[in-house]
């Protein structure tokens, strides 16, 4: 997949004096289902998580809380996305390489996934990454 195939995508708001409400269905707001779902927090100021790519496994992230920057990287060129508000997030296709980074104190980063946890789908070396986008 190429920087193309990536979106932001915007989730519906229920404005309400009490409070507001946004919401994620699989299939209609994001173009997967839900295998797994993890959160980063307490990330120490200047610390950087990702550094890896899919071979399968697609992601939809979240600013549930604070800012976070996410770079993607499909091997040609890299963009960084600025997540900071909990309405809409970024959908990441597989075989981008990605990194999070510029956390803001308190920051939660809510993932979907489209697959459960398998270390196999990983490539967490960047020069095989950019060999296998040839
Ligand atoms: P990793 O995906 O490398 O984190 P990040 O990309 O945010 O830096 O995962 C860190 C560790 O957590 C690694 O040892 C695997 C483990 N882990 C799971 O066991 N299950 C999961 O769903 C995830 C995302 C990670």
């Amino acid at each position: 997949m190429t920087l193309s195939d990536v979106q932001i995508i915007d989730l519906p708001k229920i404005l309400d004096r009490r409070g507001n409400l946004s919401i994620i269905e699989e299939f209609k707001n994001i173009p997967f289902k839900i295998e797994r779902t993890y959160w980063i927090y307490d990330v120490p100021g200047g610390e950087a998580r990702g550094g890896h790519a899919y071979k399968e496994n697609q992601e939809f992230i979240v600013a549930l809380s604070g800012s976070f920057d996410v770079i993607l990287d499909d091997g040609n060129e890299k963009k960084t996305f600025s997540l900071n508000r909990s309405y809409y997030g970024l959908y990441v296709p597989k075989g981008l390489w990605r990194e999070m980074n510029n956390f803001s104190t308190n920051s939660l980063a809510l993932v979907l996934a489209s697959t459960p946890y398998d270390e196999m789908d990983y490539i967490r070396d960047y020069e095989l990454f950019k060999k296998e986008q040839l």
